[in-house]
């Protein structure tokens, strides 16, 4: 493990007091939801881009052979889509530890898109958490060029399963919800060429 960030998200409780939060999922959260839930919604944030740029040596890799998972990146003009889910704090705890390589929770505000079939909710926005790798962390891989971060990825395999494996979840999520990533959609098909 190169950095275990689980005690330090216990000090970070920007909704101390608050008896539901709203918990931005923008990778494995949207695919893989195995906490409970009060309500789940659609939602974006501006201002970051999904990308896979951190390193995961304890899911979808190894020490010696780390895969690639999705963080955000600051990008002006940016929207990343995902999906909001409205939890109860004690969530957050088991999500520290299966999130420990390098994520920090971060505040962030939210914006909804309602249901599908529903009218957007009346408060269409709230401030929500996620999980952020940044560039600082020691898990940090940043930028490559894509033939070789899918290379990465079509050879990695962790303890929670093969890199492919997650990608190819997140892109098929993804076009579920009608959201368009050149980013994961270019890997998916490299992926899927190799
Ligand atoms: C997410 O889906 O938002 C997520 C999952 C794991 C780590 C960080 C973010």
């Amino acid at each position: 493990m190169l950095l275990d960030t689980t005690a330090l998200n216990q000090q970070r409780n920007f909704f101390n007091g608050h008896a539901d939060i709203w918990l931005f999922g923008y990778g494995s959260l949207i695919w893989k939801a195995d906490f409970a839930y009060l309500e789940r919604q659609p939602a974006y944030i501006t201002g970051w881009a999904r990308r896979f740029w951190q390193g995961s040596h304890d899911h979808r890799g190894t020490p010696d052979s780390p895969g690639r998972v999705a963080t955000l990146i600051r990008a002006q003009g940016a929207v990343c889509h995902g999906m909001a889910y409205r939890i109860t704090p004690d969530v957050l705890a088991p999500l520290d530890v299966r999130e420990k390589n390098g994520y920090l929770r971060e505040k962030v505000p939210l914006t909804f898109l309602g249901q599908p079939d529903k009218a957007p909710p009346p408060q269409a926005t709230a401030e929500g958490l996620i999980y952020l790798a940044t560039d600082d962390n020691p898990a940090f891989l940043g930028d490559a060029p894509l033939t070789d971060i899918a290379q990465q990825i079509a050879q990695a395999h962790g303890p929670s399963g093969s890199n492919k494996a997650y990608l190819l979840n997140l892109a098929q999520a993804l076009r579920e919800l009608g959201i368009d990533d050149a980013h994961v959609y270019s890997l998916e098909e490299q992926v899927r060429r190799l």
